[in-house]
Order: structure tokens, then sequence, then C-alpha cells
């Protein structure tokens, strides 16, 4: 069912007045955020995508556009009303309403999915803005679900450093600015795997452009950029 984009808007600014932490904000991803997002997932028809903080679906609709059928999206979303205007908005996609801090759990109790099938964990959970036990618990959650051989896409507002801090036991393996979003942002792609083969971050020209160097580490790259 098509949303309003108002009525999204207003549920988004809602959320962010009651709880503006979690959110960490101001306005949902723009247009172009969301594509970049996409397209370091790639082309993705026969694995799942698991999206984590999908909000009022800003990113959620680039996924479908660009690398899953409905079918093999999973989005999870900590807030009710926002998860249930996402499914107002997404037919056909599972949509969870859960925490990444209990990830495992979470995905356990809604059954029917095997974590080795999903390639890309898509997170737009705001790190920055998290208390810090908060992002432990989910770091933990990510790298456990990492060592099936997936990779993390998450993005962030801090330009110079990424992620890279909170990810330091992952390899990053591209990233990327986009400046036409409020605010600018970095999206990167981590992986527990040295080697960006596993289930392949990168199709077509997109992997020269978004790579980086064979053998740099999360830690190094950092600085370079
Ligand atoms: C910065 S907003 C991003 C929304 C949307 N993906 C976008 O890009 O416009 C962060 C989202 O993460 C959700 N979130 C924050 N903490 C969470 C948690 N522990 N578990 C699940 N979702 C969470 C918030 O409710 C919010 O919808």
């Amino acid at each position: 069912m098509s949303v309003p984009w108002f009525k999204s808007l207003a549920i988004f600014g809602r959320e962010l007045v009651s709880n503006p932490r979690p959110m960490g904000a101001a306005c949902p991803s723009s247009p172009g955020l969301a594509r970049r997002v996409a397209r370091m997932v790639g082309r993705r028809p026969e694995t799942y995508v698991l999206e984590i903080g999908a909000g009022t679906g800003a990113i959620t609709s680039a996924l479908l556009r660009h690398c899953v059928p409905p079918e093999r999206l999973v989005a999870i979303e900590r807030s009710p009303s926002l998860v249930k205007l996402l499914r107002q908005r997404f037919a056909g996609v599972n949509i969870i309403e859960g925490d990444a801090c209990d990830l495992h759990r979470t995905l356990e109790r809604a059954g029917g999915l095997d974590l080795k099938r999903i390639t890309h964990v898509v997170s737009s959970l705001p790190l920055r803005s998290l208390p810090p036990a908060q992002v432990e618990q989910i770091s933990k959650e990510f790298f456990k679900l990492l060592a099936h051989g997936s990779h993390l896409v998450q993005y962030t507002y801090n330009l110079r450093n990424g992620s890279g801090e909170v990810f330091a036991d992952l390899h990053r393996h591209a990233s990327s600015v986009v400046w036409l979003n409020l605010p600018p942002a970095r999206v990167e792609v981590f992986a527990a795997s040295r080697a960006p083969g596993g289930h392949g971050v990168f199709n077509g020209r997109h992997s020269s452009k978004f790579a980086l160097r064979p053998n740099t580490t999360a830690a190094n790259a950092t600085h370079r950029q």
C-alpha cells in the first residue's frame, strides 16, 4: 500500500521527539544514500538480506528496487509505530518488531530463516548515539552473524573515521561518502574475513570504485581516507 510521504515523515518526527537516541538522525535517509547502500549490496535474487533499523523504509525501498524480491528481505525495527508503517508500505517483506541487541533470539523467535543464507546485513543503527553497552551488545550479535560469511553494510555520519572503531575486529572491504544526504554519510562494507570473496560483496564496476586495496585492514584504511 502506498503511504503518503508526509505521513512517514510525521511518524519519524514523533519517534525522534520521544526517542531521540535510537533514532539518531534528523530525517530519513535520502534516495542517494539509499541507492548507494543498495549498490554496495548488489543484486541478490537468490539469497537473503537482513535490514536492521528500517525506520520509515527509506533504505528498504531501495533494497527492494535493486537487490532482492520482497520474500528475500527481512527487516527488524524496534519501534512498534514504525513497524506498523513498514508493514503498510511493504507487503511481502518479513518485518519483525525486535531489538538488535537481542538479534539472534529475535530471528529465532521469528522462525524459518536459515542464517547461513543471509549474505548481507544492512544496518542503519545510529551507533554513535546509542549507549556504549548497547553498541557492544549489537556488535557481538553482528560478529556472530558475520561468522557465517555474510557482509555488513553500515552507514555513519562520522565521515572521518567511519564505523571502524566499533567494528575494529572486522575487515573493511569498501567505503564511500554520500554527500547528498542530511548530513552527508559514509557507507562501509565489513566482513569477518579478509577476502572480499565470501558471498561476493562486489559485482561489476562497483567493486573497483568502492573496494579498498587488497590486504588493507579497517584500521589503516581509516587513516588513509
Ligand atoms: C537513523 S534511523 C534510520 C531509519 C532508516 N533506515 C533510514 O535510513 O532512514 C535508525 C533506526 O534504527 C532503529 N533502531 C535503533 N535502535 C534499534 C535497536 N536496538 N533495534 C532495532 N532497531 C533499532 C530506530 O528505531 C530507527 O528507526
